[in-house]
């Protein structure tokens, strides 16, 4: 049997949670290594991506407006954080700053991660029609977060 929707969407919270700690790891003992935290950035937007794409519209036409209201602020939130570490790699990374950045991103997924899973996702499988079920499984399989495309409260 497939996977389900939410068991998919819930792996990637762990994938993208492993790689932050890996960069967070390293930054503890002092390195900066960049490539497991510029990964983590790129498919932690592609996830908010899919989501706003593909799940919360027929979620909240299924009626789970608050919910959707209070993830997408959280979206702004976590990308807004995405992009000041992005800057801070991109020229002469300073370690402390780092660790503060990547300490809110790890608190924001903290509290943005179980909500989703606790109340979204569960209702991913039931309210999903067909093609739109199968548009998500397909995108999480391949798909790619379209150039310059930005959440909607960023
Ligand atoms: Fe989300
Ligand atoms: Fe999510």
């Amino acid at each position: 049997m497939a996977e389900s929707l939410a068991a998919a969407l819930e792996r990637e919270h762990h994938e993208i949670d492993d790689e932050i700690e890996q960069f967070t790891a390293k930054l503890a003992a002092g390195s900066v290594e960049a490539a497991p935290i510029r990964h983590a950035a790129t498919a932690l937007r592609r996830h908010i991506y899919l989501e706003e794409v593909f799940l919360f519209p027929p979620l909240r036409d299924a009626g789970m407006v608050a919910p959707i209201f209070v993830m997408l602020r959280e979206h702004g939130q976590l990308w807004r954080t995405l992009d000041a570490i992005e800057a801070e790699l991109a020229f002469d990374p300073d370690q402390a700053t780092l660790q503060k950045l990547s300490k809110e991103l790890v608190v924001q997924l903290e509290h943005h991660n179980p909500k989703e899973e606790q109340i979204l996702y569960p209702q991913a499988d039931l309210t999903l029609d067909t093609d739109a079920a199968a548009q998500l499984a397909e995108f999480l399989k391949s798909g790619a977060l379209p150039d310059g495309w930005v959440c909607e409260r960023a």
